[in-house]
């Protein structure tokens, strides 16, 4: 099969055994067959992040934002009020999502690329007693920033908020370990650095925290957290018609996780990471952030100021090459993205490399 290197933020490269996991007999979903393979898939989603003694996953059908959707809509209470850092396209969606569902908010809003300094969020915790819920987003990947998640934990700690955290494209790329950062709701979909096909997405939500959520009101129903968890407990099924094939090759994108373990994946991505800062310092542009705010999992470059530069023209020349790249998404200074998630190793970089290499020296001559 033609291998496309994607350098975008997801739906990232995936093995040929994944893609060819989509390839199954037909079943009908109501099988106790698939109802294994949904149980396996749900426990080892949490095991990837340490969760199995003290979470559960709910799984739904759709992109990342129905995990985040489901999340912000089920689990804070009428008489809840739930804080939101928005620091970048993520954050700012969580809040269009609270406000559509007229959840109680607050919002800190730091120019996307700034970093969110701890002191300044306390400060807005202090003057709103009647917080108790906390989003925010691990992996910034409008800029690339990864946000302090363990500082914001020790807040939602100190002043007694569940953490839900979008960890949307951190999640299987960056070690999280939910005994040592608890997490309350943890938010991914299938398709970022879990390797797998689009179109799943998951809240790995505390047991206990979840339980509590059974006696709220509630706002919706496809996305509902707790009705589709109570639901796949009792008959260990889908509450609503699964994405079938999606699921087997989550499975094998799970197996194949597990094969590589979470650290060998992450010094993979690092080391694609560290090849895409040569090629960067090569061609002499510069970068959004210090590498200090680097999540190491997807970095945002300035575009250059020259007449010559034109993103459309420069994403054909990857594309005639078998390398997609990404435009930027409104940070603080005009941008393009380069991701080095996926199933994509520093020698992929390397072709970048070269090819934004070629791309520049032509625009110069
Ligand atoms: C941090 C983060 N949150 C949420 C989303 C939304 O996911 P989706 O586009 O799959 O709905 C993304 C997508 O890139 C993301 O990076």
């Amino acid at each position: 099969m033609k291998r496309n290197i994607l350098l975008n933020p997801g739906p990232a490269t995936t093995t040929d055994t994944v893609k060819q996991a989509l390839v199954v007999p037909d079943i009908c979903p109501r099988e106790e067959e698939f109802g294994e393979l949904t149980q396996s898939v749900l426990k080892k989603l949490a095991e990837v992040v340490n969760g199995q003694s003290t979470h559960s996953t709910v799984i739904f059908a759709g992109s990342g934002t129905a995990g985040v959707e489901a999340a912000l809509s089920s689990i804070v209470p009428e008489s809840g009020k739930i804080l939101i850092l928005d620091n970048g396209a993520y954050g700012k969606r969580a809040e269009t999502i609270v406000r559509a569902y007229k959840i109680s908010h607050r919002t800190i809003r730091i120019e996307w690329g700034n970093f969110p300094e701890i002191s300044q969020i306390e400060t807005v915790i202090k003057e709103e007693p009647k917080l108790t819920h906390f989003f925010f987003v691990h992996h910034e990947t409008t800029t690339g920033m990864l946000n302090p998640l363990t500082e914001m934990l020790e807040l939602c700690k100190k002043y007694e908020l569940d953490s839900i955290v979008d960890a949307m494209s951190s999640y299987a790329g960056l070690p999280i370990d939910l005994q040592k950062q608890p997490i309350d709701y943890l938010i991914s979909s299938s398709n970022k650095c879990i390797q797998g096909m689009a179109g799943i997405s998951f809240v790995i939500a505390n047991k206990e925290k979840l339980k509590l959520t059974s006696n709220l009101q509630v706002r919706n129903l496809y996305l509902n957290l707790w009705g589709n968890h109570i639901h796949i407990e009792q008959t260990g099924q889908f509450q609503f018609t699964p994405p079938v094939q999606i699921v087997y090759s989550l499975n094998q994108s799970l197996d194949e996780f597990f094969k590589e373990t979470q650290s060998v994946r992450t010094a993979r991505y690092i080391k694609s990471y560290e090849t895409l800062l040569e090629g960067i310092e090569q061609t002499g542009l510069d970068m959004l952030l210090p590498k200090s705010q680097h999540s190491k999992l997807l970095t945002a470059i300035v575009e250059p100021k020259s007449t010559k530069y034109n993103f459309k023209e420069m994403h054909d020349h990857f594309y005639e090459n078998n390398v997609t790249i990404y435009p930027g998404k409104g940070a603080k200074k005009d941008t393009f993205r380069i991701a080095n998630i996926g199933a994509i190793d520093y020698n992929d970089m390397k072709v970048f490399n070269e090819l934004m290499l070629e791309y520049f020296h032509e625009i110069k001559s």
